[in-house]
């Protein structure tokens, strides 16, 4: 199985807050830093960390030259990884307060030109019960569901951030993967709150083709896969950091295990273990651990 994931490639400007700027205020930060991220290569970077053989679809400009470096360096193979010299690359502005909290601002550039010609142009090298693996950072994302779904190959979307043209997409009942946080969930599920069950059993009811995969911050994560539940726990290494890109670590590394065919429960547990050690690192797509270390690290008990 050969998986594509056509994403976004973000240069993140990050800063080290003391709190989140609020209306009308104006507050200095204490530290600013550029991080390699963007949802989609990040979790390409999972996924290639993860032991996983991953395509990266998508476009920078000119400008983000050193995240092509950064997505071969960690693994993934970028053929269909284009350049526009004429538009500016993605770029997210984040603040991290010291919780380890974020807030973060996307600009999409160059995420936002991919075409539906591009698309075609890169499905072809694709085929049935290959897997494909999207975000809700780049333009065409419907279009995208489609054409893989009608090509047989297996859709996976983690449809961050929700918009509300996402919303309107005839293609997220094509879905054969979601893996959501819990308000991703209740948003697309319509329903309010209430026990995270419920809350994805609402889900899987309006999406019944697809497999959902629900992160729930420190009370772990939840999978209803063909009417079977699994659950995991979360896993501290160390003081908690930088929560950015920990979902995108957890993405990839549940996807790597379900392309090697590992148990549903392994896979959320390999997941859960790489994004609490992906929180313990300042940045995005650098904090995403690889295997070994997932595999070795001892988890602790924080007071
Ligand atoms: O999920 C984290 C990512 O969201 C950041 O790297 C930023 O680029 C935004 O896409």
């Amino acid at each position: 199985m050969k998986i594509l994931n056509y994403g976004s490639l973000n240069i993140d400007h990050v800063y080290q807050m003391p709190a989140f700027v609020r209306a009308g205020e104006t507050l200095s930060a204490t530290d600013c830093q550029l991080h390699t991220g963007g949802k989609g290569l990040n979790q390409s970077v999972a996924l290639a960390r993860a032991g996983a053989c991953v395509f990266h679809g998508g476009k920078i400009g000119a400008d983000g030259i050193e995240l092509k470096d950064f997505l071969e360096n960690a693994g993934a193979d970028c053929s269909f990884l284009r350049i526009d010299p004429d538009v500016p690359t993605g770029h997210a502005i984040i603040q991290v307060v010291p919780s380890g909290e974020n807030c973060i601002i996307i600009y999409g550039g160059t995420n936002k030109q991919i075409t539906e010609a591009e698309i075609d142009e890169t499905l072809a090298h694709f085929e049935a019960g290959d897997l494909l693996l999207l975000q809700n950072e780049i333009s065409n994302v419907n279009y995208l569901i489609h054409r893989a779904h009608e090509k047989g190959m297996i859709t996976v979307l983690n449809p961050s951030p929700i918009t509300a043209e996402l919303l309107e997409y005839d293609g997220l009942s094509l879905l054969d993967w979601m893996i959501v946080n819990r308000g991703e969930a209740e948003t697309l599920a319509g329903s309010g709150s209430g026990e995270p069950i419920d809350v994805i059993e609402a889900l899987q009811a309006k999406y019944p083709r697809a497999s959902i995969v629900m992160t729930l911050g420190k009370r772990g994560s939840m999978c209803l896969s063909r009417g079977q539940r699994f659950y995991s726990r979360t896993y501290d290494y160390a003081k908690r950091v930088d929560t950015t890109g920990a979902g995108d670590t957890f993405t990839g590394y549940f996807l790597a295990g379900l392309a090697k065919g590992a148990p549903l429960d392994k896979c959320m547990d390999m997941a859960s273990r790489a994004s609490g050690l992906s929180i313990t690192i300042a940045g995005a797509a650098n904090s995403i651990p690889n295997l070994e270390t997932v595999l070795t690290a001892e988890p602790i008990e924080l007071q």
